[in-house]
């Protein structure tokens, strides 16, 4: 292996990270030459390269160095760590809070889910064989897996399979396949993913500087600022319908004496049902705000 001062992030090519995995970066701060269409983007402004790939192979490239940091779905980083035979090569250092879905039996919908119990001597089909066995051995069922690269969905009708494994979104593809939901094997989302060990060198403190930036971001993104107008009553039922406790600063409205204004940044998305909540306590005039930046 060649050594390399640069860091090198493996990220979805196409598909339903690959999106949202660049603009993460970009808002991190990562600006990066090259579109989309290359395999590789020259990071312009931090020695912070990226590498555009299939999301099966992205643990496969962090295991042999080639990349040292990938964004994956859970489901894919964990199915390779469970393919290897020493320990898991990998280590998961931040959900990174899209591309949620879960990994689940799904049976057809004309039958009746009683329990794992039921899977004994069933064929069920799936792309991700380790996780599967790992969750069959739990529930002490002896069934057989057939391990397919796609498609999995349409092997029940083909007579291949009596039932699937297989990630689950919105659930369109189940219902279009006359399948349902009968457990779910495992929660998961978009994670970054890094090397067992960091790297000793440059790149380790890469690494940190990213992560940090990356904290921020995260935290910022489930952040809302809260204004508010409300008679100074009923301040304190209001304060106490605030998601998360947050410390609300309290100003006085000019010429209006009982009045109060509040502002807050609430973490956690704050829903219609908390701003009703609030209105009968007597808050009016309620504005609900993103966070661009935030520097304690
Ligand atoms: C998954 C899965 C299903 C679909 C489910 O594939 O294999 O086909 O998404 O989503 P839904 O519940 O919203 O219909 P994905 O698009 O992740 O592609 P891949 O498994 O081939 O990487
Ligand atoms: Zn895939």
């Amino acid at each position: 292996m060649i050594p390399r001062d640069r860091l090198r992030i493996a990220v979805q090519k196409s598909g339903r990270l690959g999106d949202p995995s660049r603009d993460l970066l970009t808002r991190c701060g990562l600006k990066f030459r090259s579109s989309r269409d290359k395999l590789f983007c020259f990071g312009e402004n931090m020695a912070v390269d990226l590498l555009l790939v299939r999301d099966d192979d992205i643990p496969g490239l962090i295991a042999d160095g080639v990349c040292d940091l990938g964004v994956v779905g859970r489901n894919v980083l964990e199915e390779a760590g469970l393919g290897v035979t020493e320990a898991s090569p990998f280590r998961e250092l931040r959900a990174l809070g899209f591309g949620g879905c879960r990994l689940s039996i799904a049976i057809p919908q004309e039958q009746e889910w009683q329990g794992p119990a039921q899977l004994a001597g069933q064929r069920i089909a799936t792309t991700y064989p380790h996780l599967l066995a790992d969750w069959l051995k739990r529930h002490d069922v002896d069934a057989q897996i057939v391990t397919l690269s796609g498609s999995v969905e349409i092997a029940p009708r083909l007579g291949t399979a009596d039932l699937i494994c297989d990630l689950v979104s919105s659930g369109a593809t189940l219902a279009a396949n006359q399948l349902q939901e009968a457990a779910v094997i495992m929660q998961s989302e978009a994670v970054l993913a890094g090397a067992a060990e960091a790297p000793r060198d440059e790149r380790g403190d890469l690494l940190e500087l990213l992560l940090r930036r990356l904290d921020g971001v995260l935290h910022v993104r489930e952040s809302r600022l809260l204004m508010l107008k409300a008679p100074r009553i009923a301040l304190e039922a209001i304060t106490a319908l605030l998601p998360g406790q947050p410390m609300p600063t309290v100003t006085p409205i000019e010429g209006r004496p009982d009045d109060i204004a509040l502002q807050c940044v609430c973490s956690g998305n704050l829903s219609w049902q908390d701003l009703e909540a609030m209105k009968q306590a007597g808050a009016h005039n309620m504005l609900v705000l993103p966070v661009e930046m935030m520097l304690a």
